[in-house]
């Protein structure tokens, strides 16, 4: 449609795209909460309707979040973290109590839209070693059964986000996709189970993690634009590995009978920061080729029919394991603060827009003493080792955003991300006398030596970010205590 187009018309042809469009009615994204310190839920609420998302996903039943969701127009899809599954397959008495406790109680209390139930997360992924395979089918059994006993059946759907690693293709062409063979009994009676409640199978999808893991991966192909050599497969073309992904799924559905079981894609998005291949370029590339797909209402070769599409991720996330990677802390597409990454189109030519009201700690820094005479540079290597461990140093690595810092800078960088973690506190910017405090901005672009927000001025509800905090006044106390002092 679109080749058709001569300079000319190009005009009527967005128009004629803009019909395309008619269906739709906003975005979807990831809101995770696995910051230390977490924005306020009612200015992440704004946050989102300022910037037309209308669905969100969350990876737990967080009371702060939910209650700050309620009657805000965003339909929500809550999470259970794969921890409570051997609970909630256990009894459905327990699964009552939850549906209970973290559905029925938002959409009566708070009129908060809770639309589906996301039960365990990428329960199949094989560094997990078949922990989920005996409760995650069972635990989605109680769930919906305790929905329908609360009279959620019809209004809140059932459904479990994968990763893609549940299926595969041999021959590489998505029409060769088939379930992984040790799942495939499994997987068939949990898509017929959701199929008869009106569930929905939910998918993630990472073209990111496909080009960082291989270094001879087609670029073009991760970021929607492989037109040069594109796979065929019999006569459909593909020129990303996103539709070729989506489709080796929607192939083994249909090997198996199941071509018009409902698809929704949970996660897909590109970090900037900790990874040579994550960067706001990129990032940016992808995520707004992303949008306009959704905006357009663009679905697959196989299935026209767009799916709802949650991007991954709404902010960065300073507390998240980093076992994939230094990237896992960085894939929001707005920073810790909701402050804007990377300009984007959100759709018919409105501009990302940042959050609003964020109250921030005092404008200063920790950095190293310029007259600090490194006597012993074992005691300076374990001081930035213990910062880096209990703050954020996932953007010091090659080819991050602070990648090319001095060894002067570098220890800064560590020491500044501890003191802001730790609320700038002045204990936390001594460091055997190797640190000072600084009102002069250190950053070194494309390097940000940030400033956290302050969580304390604003009428957030405290328990977004009690687990997190607890952890680090754990480690504060432990300092105190002396038991890791010995550099302090
Ligand atoms: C949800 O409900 C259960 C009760 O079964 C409770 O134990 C749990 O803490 C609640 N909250 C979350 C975030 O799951
Ligand atoms: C896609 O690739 C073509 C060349 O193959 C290039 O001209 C075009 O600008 C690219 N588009 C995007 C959005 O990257
Ligand atoms: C900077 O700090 C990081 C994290 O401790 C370390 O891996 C890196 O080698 C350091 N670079 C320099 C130039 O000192
Ligand atoms: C930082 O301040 C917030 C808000 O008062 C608090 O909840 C949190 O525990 C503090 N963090 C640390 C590490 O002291």
């Amino acid at each position: 449609m679109v080749r058709i187009c001569s300079f000319l018309f190009i005009f009527l042809c967005l128009l004629g795209y803009g019909g395309l469009a008619k269906g739709f009615s906003g975005l979807a994204v990831n809101w995770g909460l696995q910051s230390t310190h977490p924005l306020p839920p009612d200015i992440v609420v704004r946050l989102l309707k300022d910037n037309g998302f209308n669905k969100v996903k969350l990876f737990e039943a967080d009371p702060g979040a939910l209650r700050a969701l309620g009657r805000s127009g965003i339909q929500v899809m809550v999470g259970i973290p794969n921890d409570m599954l051997a609970s909630l397959a256990s009894a459905v008495a327990n699964a009552e109590a939850w549906v209970q406790q973290n559905v029925s109680n938002y959409i009566s209390n708070h009129g908060t839209d809770i639309r589906s139930v996301a039960i365990g997360n990428e329960p199949f992924l094989q560094d997990y070693k078949d922990q989920f395979v005996n409760t995650i089918f069972p635990a989605l059994e109680n769930i919906q059964a305790a929905l329908i006993k609360a009279g959620l059946g019809k209004q809140v759907k059932a459904t479990i986000p994968l990763n893609a690693d549940v299926y595969r293709t041999d021959s590489g062409l998505p029409s060769g996709g088939y379930f992984r063979p040790e799942l495939q009994n499994l997987m068939m009676n949990i898509i017929k189970f959701l199929q008869d409640n009106g569930g929905f199978l939910t998918i993630n999808i990472y073209p990111f993690l496909s080009l960082q893991a291989d270094p001879n991966f087609p670029k073009e192909y991760a970021f929607f634009n492989n037109t040069a050599s594109p796979l065929f497969d019999g006569s459909v073309v593909y020129t990303n590995v996103y539709d070729a992904n989506f489709d080796t799924l929607i192939s083994a559905l249909e090997k198996n009978g199941f071509g018009r079981m409902p698809v929704v894609v949970g996660e897909v998005g590109w970090p900037t920061d900790g990874d040579a291949s994550a960067n706001i370029d990129n990032a940016k590339r992808f995520t707004q080729a992303l949008v306009d797909r959704i905006v357009q209402g663009q679905g697959s070769p196989r299935r026209r029919t767009p799916p709802d599409v949650y991007i991954f991720s709404l902010v960065d996330e300073d507390h998240k394991s980093t076992l994939p990677g230094n990237f896992e802390r960085h894939w929001g597409i707005f920073k810790y603060d909701g402050s804007i990454k990377y300009p984007l189109d959100m759709g018919n030519g409105r501009a990302i827009v940042p959050a609003k009201g964020v109250k921030y700690l005092a404008k200063q820094w920790c950095v190293m003493s310029p007259s600090a005479g490194v006597s012993d540079p074992n005691t300076l290597a374990q001081s930035i080792t213990y910062a880096c461990e209990n703050g954020d140093c996932t953007s010091l690595g090659y080819g991050s955003s602070c990648g090319n810092l001095d060894a002067q800078s570098n220890a800064s960088y560590a020491f500044n991300t501890y003191f802001q973690t730790m609320n700038q506190s002045k204990d936390a910017c001594s460091f055997n006398n190797l640190a000072v405090i600084t009102t002069v901005d250190p950053s070194k672009p494309p390097c940000r030596f940030e400033i956290m927000i302050d969580t304390r001025k604003q009428k957030a509800s405290p328990s977004v970010y009690r687990s997190s905090a607890a952890k680090i006044e754990g480690i504060f106390a432990a300092l105190i205590l002396g038991i890791v002092g010995s550099f302090i």
